[in-house]
């Protein structure tokens, strides 16, 4: 299964959403990451054939997706970053309705909505109204309904949100297993959902995507550049102003901070392991609109920050 996007680009009216979009995808999960209104949804939504492209092509295994008719469709699993729902609905009805939508008869509708749902852990809720289901259960019936046709493709937005970490793992290894000789995007603000899954990693600002790389080839990026050392809790705002902060600490008095700087940024900072979520926040507070290679990664400037621990 291969899927492109082909130099895609969305208006909506006057506004540039999408600005030349170009990807090649085979069986594998792939990850889309990025900030908010970065154009995420708008490329997914593309793809789910649920938006139109202003400019631009899809191909699935080298068709024009235009021209496949119902069958692109048939191959498609959606999930949307918002769903609603019918408010008499149990999830079972929801998935039997769904199910009927997408063509599936009836007796083998069932036989899947009971695997699938016991694959998310829905099963006891089943019976239940879904406009009562908890956020996290909302979005684990949305990924049993993509997944009904048994999709060659299937296309996540934000599947994760709301899903404590007990069920994002389950999550992934679900994603993982159903990858084998599918076509998964996923689209997260949560590095680790796609680090350990992904076969690359699509980086996406103000509509465009920078060039794909593994999770390794953007870690490599940002090598010997992380450090981790101790401050006053005072000196933390002059830190936020001159270097990328990825995590802070408390410890006692003071507080501990991860920074990404290509510099030692303090005389007691020693090196730390670089992970995927050092990467995401050096690229996306330095590099906007610009390609990067180790020789344009700039010098700090204003930094980002998360505090908890890891
Ligand atoms: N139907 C629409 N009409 C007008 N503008 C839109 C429409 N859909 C999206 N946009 C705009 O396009 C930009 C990209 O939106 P999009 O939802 O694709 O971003 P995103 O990366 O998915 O963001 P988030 O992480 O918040 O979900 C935003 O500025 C948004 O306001
Ligand atoms: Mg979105």
């Amino acid at each position: 299964m291969q899927l492109h996007m082909e130099n895609i680009y969305k208006n909506f009216r006057d506004k540039e959403v999408l600005k030349g979009i170009s990807v090649r995808m085979e069986n594998g999960v792939y990850g889309l990451l990025g900030p908010n209104g970065a154009g995420k949804t708008t490329m997914i939504r593309i793809l789910a054939d649920i938006l139109q492209p202003s400019m631009g092509q899809v191909f699935i295994n080298g068709q024009d997706k235009n021209t496949c008719g119902d069958e692109y469709r048939a191959k498609i699993g959606y999930l949307p970053q918002e769903m609603n729902f019918y408010p008499d609905f149990s999830g079972w009805d929801y998935l039997r309705y769904i199910a009927a939508l997408k063509g599936i008869p009836a007796e083998a509708a069932k036989v899947r909505i009971v695997t699938l749902a016991n694959s998310v852990g829905i099963t006891k809720d089943l019976r239940r109204r879904c406009v009562h289901y908890s956020g996290g259960m909302k979005r684990r019936l949305g990924i049993a309904q993509a997944l009904l046709n048994d999709p060659q493709i299937l296309i996540l937005d934000e599947p994760t949100a709301g899903l404590d970490p007990q069920e994002r793992i389950k999550f992934r290894n679900i994603i993982s297993a159903f990858s084998k000789d599918r076509i998964v995007l996923l689209s997260t603000h949560i590095v680790s959902d796609v680090d350990s899954i992904a076969k690359e990693i699509m980086m996406m600002e103000y509509g465009v995507i920078k060039k794909p790389r593994t999770g390794e080839e953007y870690i490599r990026l940002i090598e010997n550049r992380v450090w981790t050392f101790q401050i006053p809790v005072d000196d933390l705002i002059v830190y936020q102003h001159n270097a990328v902060i990825s995590n802070v600490v408390p410890k006692g008095n003071t507080m501990e901070v991860r920074v990404v700087d290509e510099r030692k940024p303090n005389d007691d900072a020693v090196p730390a392991a670089p992970n995927l979520e050092d990467a995401y926040l050096y690229i996306f507070n330095y590099l906007p609109n610009k390609e990067f290679t180790v020789k344009n990664l700039p010098r700090s400037r204003i930094s980002r920050i998360s505090i908890g621990s890891r």
